[in-house]
């Protein structure tokens, strides 16, 4: 008999009432070949039992349940990642985010990924339109990556994603060749980076599967408010992945998928035709916006993260 056989003999599986079922299934994970496993499985089963038990779930609800998370499933591919946005609009990718990157005062702060970003967008120089035909109004985005310290960040890369004026990312519109409102840079010797591309305006999340069902049976709202991506890495430092949101827009306290923070807020100023920062005349109105990134050298996080518990249990 093998030790996992033996432990479920020992805990005894035969006519349980209900704290006797969880203690027993907690058991049943005792001999669990990773103690990480066994943590986790352990407090999602107790934590799983408890909610059933509170809400006194009924069979149908059960069910229904099920038949949720079926269909989730199959809504999902690589494309589309309904788990993903089901995930962001219950908070728990926010949680995670806020776990895995407790950053020090000063240092940008992370937020969701989202579905959107696509690997080895094109390059671009300073200076460059990385809307490359997206529709919206001109926007001018320049700022600084710097450490912490106050140095700035030489060569630092950033990768760039947006949705357009009618609230789409580029991945969004069928048969599109080209890449939009999306790309790679790198900061000067300075760290100073500047793009052309367009506004980017505020969107609704996908709401054609079970995470738009779930979100209408809550009366949600669906909106993000307006952001610009950014993925901000330099060698010797913690990469940060986060957004730039627009100061006064109308969702920014009631984002879909909570990852809004304060420090991420930028003004997006409007600008009367005539001659634009890269010197272009204008006969449209246009924006400019600025924000500075500011990371964290690596290894200098501030303990409360997930490599760090890591290292705190493989020291027990
Ligand atoms: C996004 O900002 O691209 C996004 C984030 C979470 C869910 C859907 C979209
Ligand atoms: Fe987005």
């Amino acid at each position: 008999m093998d030790q996992r056989e033996a432990g479920s003999v020992a805990s005894g599986t035969r006519d349980l009432a209900d704290e006797k079922l969880t203690e027993a299934v907690l058991a049943s994970f005792d001999g669990s070949r990773s103690p990480r496993f066994k943590e986790i499985m352990q407090s999602l089963i107790r934590h799983l039992h408890a909610f059933v038990s509170e809400v006194g779930l009924t069979e149908e609800e059960w069910f229904q349940a099920i038949d949720f998370f079926t269909r989730t499933g199959h809504m999902s591919d690589d494309k589309r990642q309904e788990f993903i946005l089901l995930s962001d609009t219950l908070g728990v990718s926010m949680l995670v985010v806020g776990i895995n990157n407790k950053k020090p005062p000063g240092a940008t702060q992370a937020t969701v990924f989202g579905p959107f970003f696509v690997e080895n967008s094109p390059f671009f120089e300073n200076g460059d339109d990385l809307a490359n035909g997206a529709p919206g109004e001109p926007c001018f985005v320049e700022g600084q990556v710097r450490s912490v310290s106050g140095e700035p960040i030489a060569g630092a890369h950033l990768a760039i994603w947006q949705a357009d004026e009618d609230g789409f990312y580029d991945v969004q519109y069928e048969g599109l060749s080209e890449s939009r409102g999306r790309g790679q840079l790198r900061a000067d010797d300075e760290g100073r980076f500047h793009f052309r591309t367009v506004r980017p305006e505020s969107y609704p999340i996908p709401g054609d599967g079970p995470v738009g069902e779930m979100l209408e049976a809550a009366d949600r709202s669906l909106m993000r408010p307006a952001h610009i991506h950014f993925m901000v890495s330099a060698p010797g430092y913690e990469p940060v992945t986060t957004h730039v949101f627009e100061a006064g827009d109308e969702y920014l306290d009631s984002d879909a998928v909570f990852g809004v923070k304060e420090s991420l807020i930028t003004e997006f100023v409007l600008h009367e035709p005539g001659t634009a920062p890269d010197g272009t005349e204008l006969d449209v109105p246009y924006y400019t916006a600025r924000y500075d990134f500011v990371l964290v050298p690596s290894g200098e996080a501030d303990g409360h993260g997930a490599n760090a518990s890591e290292e705190a249990r493989t020291k027990e």
